[in-house]
């Protein structure tokens, strides 16, 4: 599969099998997670691999939607602010930055092995904090949830909702 047929493929999948994932598929997610690029190559991502009843009912309970019930397997991407980069000059946090590229390279990945994926960042922190167990220094960034889409066909024939390239593109000035 090329780059641009698995960017057109990746949509959001809220309509999952609970058929498990494969621990080989798993680790591939994990890998190509590990494999992305961060500011100074701080790599300041955790990640927490929750396949269990008693995780899965805690990822509802920070994130109560009928829909997320089903899916086999989430995968907690939290940031450590104490290792992220910060620009000396203003310093910036670049946290955030590593953690968006982070989290799609796990999406597009996921995508690759035929799995549905989406990204979840509208949920209880406090919740989550508590039933992860996460450090203070440690931040939920996102809930992705990852599982076999009920209807395969959701990856060719879901249209691509995005504005035009000429209302985002400006050339040479804004
Ligand atoms: C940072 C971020 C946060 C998101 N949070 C949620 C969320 O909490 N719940 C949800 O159902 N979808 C969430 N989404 C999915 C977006 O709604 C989705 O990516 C967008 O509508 C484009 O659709 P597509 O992913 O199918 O291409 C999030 C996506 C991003 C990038």
């Amino acid at each position: 599969m090329t780059f641009p047929e698995l960017v057109q493929k990746r949509v959001s999948v809220r309509d999952y099998t609970s058929q498990p994932i494969e621990e080989q598929k798993i680790n591939q997610l994990l890998d190509m997670g590990r494999l992305a690029p961060s500011a100074v190559n701080y790599q300041p991502w955790r990640f927490v691999v929750i396949t269990s009843d008693k995780g899965r009912q805690a990822v509802y309970s920070c994130y109560p939607r009928e829909w997320i019930k089903p899916a086999p397997l989430f995968i907690l991407v939290c940031g450590n602010r104490d290792e992220s980069w910060k620009r000396k000059t203003d310093n910036k946090d670049h946290l955030d930055i590593d953690m968006g590229i982070v989290i799609e390279h796990i999406c597009l990945a996921a995508t690759e092995l035929d799995l549905g994926s989406c990204i979840i960042c509208n949920f209880d922190t406090e919740i989550c904090r508590a039933s992860f167990n996460l450090p203070e220094n440690i931040e939920p960034v996102a809930i992705l949830s990852i599982g076999y889409p009920t209807n395969p066909d959701i990856f060719t024939t879901t249209p691509k909702k995005r504005k035009g390239i000429s209302e985002i593109v400006l050339r040479e000035s804004f």
